[in-house]
């Protein structure tokens, strides 16, 4: 973690939060009020003695460990808030392998009390539609449009009321705001051109991490969208073909591949979704939003594939998600390249207008000489800082298998700033005691967590390089006390699984947090490779749970030591 000398005191980072600038920019209350930093910080400024005990805090970690339990660090517990295939109101049920999770209090005065936003990245048929994808080859032969239509509907996210009663958090299954956005809802987009004809796209998928606007809506990351409706490639001559999916939907929908691979907002209070062409189409991990003080967004997004890039949406407008400029990250230089037809000749020669640069930016970025990225996940901004973290899962390709963590220090400290340098914050591997890094959380008192996503075929290989990881896990980096900068180990997944989707409740009293496809490697219903969460049929579900204990108090919330 940053050193003291580093830009700003840290017993002022209370009013970097509230009201001090960052070269033109401030931290905007909506951070402050949903997962990052919350309200009790207000209490905290000019405190002498806050940073002293949060000093003598004691974090004990676990040990890797392959065994099929959601494991906790020592003053931590869980309990299961939903899982996949409950009901969430008369008609709907909570969808499959659950990864982002965005709480926004119904009230500021209630922090237990608020709708959560939960994304639904993609299914496993065998559990979902009983497709055994391991049994059959031809995925048109053997399956029907019924199964597939039980698959998209699992795929999407869910918004769902959930309170803390007596210390446990329960869905409030009667608040009409419960609903579902699933593979067949209708989304405009956002843009004044239609997407490949059309001016909607049924449904969203692959919706990975996300993000929140300071307009309190959710944001949703379409990622690996080419899974499910497959891409159009262009050849050197700009010839278009089209390559299927791996997931066999478009056998049955025909839907155009450019009506996927965009960040897409919901409004929480009644599930209008639009999906924002001007944030270019990319396997979008996330979207993470600042905004500047005139009211203009920043918009930070990765995506993640191997050599893929780094991009920011600067808007010219108060907060606007259409009107503004893309650009995409020169990391070696420290520039912000604009993405612009009409000003880039190189983009001319390819493309016949900004829409076509938009929908196949991927192309655009490489054009214009964008840095090749070792997989760009999720971002974060540093409270106190004010940097810019990414994740850099890993590059088996290029040798890089433990990934890192990135850090974008924009010129200045201003976010629409178009220079910037960056730099690596902490490298994976057995010497840090983390492999690669996928999500991204701040908490209360700038602690950094981390999830880790080591992939399940190679996950507890016997060989190197991931055998003594064990399972994927959650992990903090803590800010202050003894182990001060230390990668330290405070959750394991189940078999299979991957921790995805931290966010901590407005008190920092609660992280929810996503265990995302338990027995993914199953072969089979009769023969699971993960039980959890333990439910009498044994099947393994998906679910977000949330984690409360003195550990989390201690680490995140002011009011513990008092
Ligand atoms: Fe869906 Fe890049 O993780
Ligand atoms: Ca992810
Ligand atoms: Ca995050
Ligand atoms: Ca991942």
């Amino acid at each position: 973690m940053e050193k003291k000398s580093n830009v700003y005191d840290r017993r002022e980072f209370i009013s970097f939060l509230g009201k001090a600038s960052v070269g033109l920019t401030i931290i905007p209350p909506f951070l402050a009020g949903c997962g990052n930093n919350t309200t009790p910080l207000k209490k905290v400024k000019n405190d002498e003695n806050y940073f002293n005990r949060l000093k003598k805090i004691e974090v004990k970690g676990i040990k890797p460990t392959d065994k099929d339990d959601l494991l906790l660090a020592q003053g931590l517990s869980y309990h299961v808030v939903l899982s996949w295939g409950e009901k969430i109101n008369e008609k709907d049920t909570f969808g499959f392998n659950n990864d982002f999770n965005c709480f926004i209090p119904i009230s500021d005065d209630n922090p237990n009390d608020g709708l959560l936003w939960v994304n639904h990245e993609y299914v496993n048929p065998l559990f979902v539609s009983g497709f055994n994808r391991n049994e059959l080859k031809n995925p048109s032969e053997h399956r029907t449009v019924d199964q597939v239509n039980k698959e998209m509907y699992n795929v999407g996210g869910s918004i769902v009321r959930v309170q803390k009663v007596n210390g446990k958090w329960k869905p409030i299954l009667n608040d009409p705001r419960n609903r579902r956005i699933t593979g067949h809802t209708k989304i405009k987009f956002n843009w004044d051109e239609p997407i490949y004809g059309a001016k909607e796209a049924i449904g969203t998928n692959s919706n990975c991490s996300g993000g929140i606007t300071p307009w309190n809506t959710f944001l949703t990351c379409e990622e690996n969208y080419d899974s499910f409706f497959g891409e159009r490639e262009f050849d050197a001559q700009n010839v278009a073909s089209k390559r299927m999916s791996s997931m066999g939907w478009d056998l049955f929908y025909d839907f155009p591949p450019e009506h996927y691979g965009w960040v897409v907002e919901v409004n929480p209070q009644n599930g209008k979704a639009l999906k924002h062409v001007a944030l270019g189409r990319f396997a979008h991990e996330c979207c993470t939003l600042f905004e500047l003080q005139d009211k203009r967004i920043v918009a930070y997004s990765g995506d993640d594939k191997n050599d893929e890039h780094l991009y920011k949406f600067i808007s010219s407008k108060p907060g606007s998600l259409k009107e503004g400029t893309l650009y995409v990250a020169d990391t070696i230089n420290g520039i912000w390249i604009p993405m612009v037809w009409e000003t880039q000749s190189k983009l001319q020669e390819r493309f016949t207008n900004q829409t076509e640069v938009l929908i196949r930016a991927r192309e655009a970025a490489k054009i214009l000489g964008a840095t090749p990225l070792n997989r760009p996940e999720d971002i974060e901004i540093d409270p106190i800082t004010g940097h810019i973290f990414v994740s850099l899962t890993n590059n088996k390709a290029k040798g890089d298998f433990h990934g890192s963590i990135l850090k974008i220090e924009e010129d200045k400290g201003a976010y629409d700033a178009l220079s910037f340098k960056a730099s690596t914050y902490k490298a994976g591997g057995e010497a840090n005691g983390f492999s690669c890094p996928d999500n991204l959380a701040f908490d209360l008192a700038g602690n950094l967590w981390i999830t880790s996503d080591i992939s399940g075929t190679s996950m507890n290989h016997p060989e190197k390089p991931y055998n003594s990881f064990k399972n994927n896990g959650l992990f903090v980096i803590p800010r202050y006390g003894e182990r001060e900068g230390e990668v330290i180990q405070v959750a394991s997944a189940p078999t299979d699984a991957e921790l995805t989707g931290p966010w901590f409740a407005p008190d920092g009293k609660t992280l929810f947090l996503s265990v995302q496809h338990p027995g993914e490697l199953s072969e089979s219903i009769e023969k699971t490779t993960s039980k959890w969460p333990f439910d009498a049929d044994g099947i393994p579900k998906p679910s977000v749970v949330a984690i409360t204990g003195e550990l989390l108090e201690k680490l995140t919330h002011y009011n513990y030591l008092k």
